[in-house]
């Protein structure tokens, strides 16, 4: 592998074959991310750390896991929704787009819109943006079974990611952003990230978004709390991530994982929470946390919507909505959408 130090030294460029290279961001700026957030989520009530830093090589792997476990629906309906559109995206699309995948992770997903593009026209680029480093085994598998596509990954945030893609010329940009992960974002935060991806967008790219979809609090709570205890692991990752990382001495068997769906608020809600009065020093955030039994850390929000409200999203984003599928069992929707 090649590695070259990118101008403005933000990036570094990894070539890894002829067809596959990818930029990353400097470690330091990650690190410093991860510290101020975490100075600001437990530094004071209520106590949270926000879901992006649950996706470090571990936690990525986590989530790989639980994306076939049998509790967790969303990623094998999305991938029916989408193999079975394929034609129809197909010409829906109709000609040769670049595909940019916002959180790409194990890339897996990403298989049923690469072949729908092959069909649309030969010859795509992919560009798989995500913040874990495992853009480079994700996209790599990826790179092996699709020999006509080029891969220029990005180990960054989605924005950092958008904006270097915005200086590629080339064809247009089918930008996806799969899994519901949109869901993982308060509702003004979703609207002003989709007013972002479209104000990073041309005239003529697309944009498709899988978004999980309101249902029974039965089926929610089942997916977001597994008989495995593999979605508590995922949970329970960002103190052992925090250990590592920034020195802290979380004693990671006092805590448990909560996952309760919130009915008012439409969506599950995960936290952490303290089993034993304990003291937990952060050195690398520089504070020092003094949790009682029952004390929560929130990690996450996972919102479910109706087709009114993802209609309304995107119309409040800019976007024109061109095809709405859901599967027959409306668990979860694929939207196609273009700039309004
Ligand atoms: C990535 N994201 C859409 C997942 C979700 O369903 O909200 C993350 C996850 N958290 C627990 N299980 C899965």
């Amino acid at each position: 592998m090649v590695r070259q130090r990118m101008h403005p030294p933000a990036y570094f460029r990894c070539v890894v074959s002829e067809r596959f290279s990818y930029y990353r961001v400097a470690g330091r700026r990650r690190l410093a991310d991860l510290a101020g957030a975490v100075r600001d989520g437990l530094g004071s009530r209520p106590y949270s750390i926000p879901p992006r830093f649950f996706y470090d090589d571990a936690g990525s792997a986590l989530f790989e896991e639980i994306c076939s476990l049998p509790e967790y629906y969303p990623t094998r309906t999305e991938a029916g929704i989408l193999g079975s559109v394929r034609r129809e995206l197909a010409g829906l699309l109709g000609g040769r787009f670049r595909l940019v995948e916002l959180g790409s992770g194990h890339s897996t997903k990403t298989r049923r819109v690469l072949d729908a593009l092959e069909d649309a026209g030969p010859g795509t680029e992919y560009v798989p943006i995500d913040i874990s480093d495992v853009v480079e085994a994700g996209a790599g598998s990826l790179v092996d079974d699709y020999p006509r596509v080029a891969v220029t990954g990005v180990v960054d945030t989605y924005e950092g990611g958008l904006a270097l893609v915005r200086g590629m010329d080339g064809p247009p940009n089918l930008v996806a952003f799969l899994g519901s992960s949109l869901g993982n974002m308060y509702p003004d935060e979703s609207v002003a990230f989709l007013g972002m991806v479209r104000s990073m967008m041309r005239p003529g790219d697309m944009f498709l978004l899988g978004l999980d979809l309101a249902k029974d609090k039965s089926v929610l709570e089942a997916a977001y709390n597994d008989s495995a205890g593999v979605t508590a692991r995922f949970n329970l990752n960002a103190l052992h991530r925090i250990n590592r990382e920034l020195g802290a001495d979380f004693e990671v068997s006092r805590f448990s994982h909560q996952a309760p769906y919130n009915a008012d608020g439409g969506r599950i809600e995960m936290y952490l929470v303290s089993e034993a009065d304990q003291t937990v020093r952060i050195p690398g955030a520089g504070i020092t946390l003094r949790l009682r039994p029952g004390d929560r850390i929130h990690t996450e929000n996972s919102y479910k919507y109706t087709v009114p409200q993802i209609r309304m999203m995107a119309r409040d984003a800019g976007f024109a909505v061109r095809r709405l599928w859901r599967d027959d069992n409306e668990l979860f929707s694929v939207t196609l959408m273009e700039p309004a």
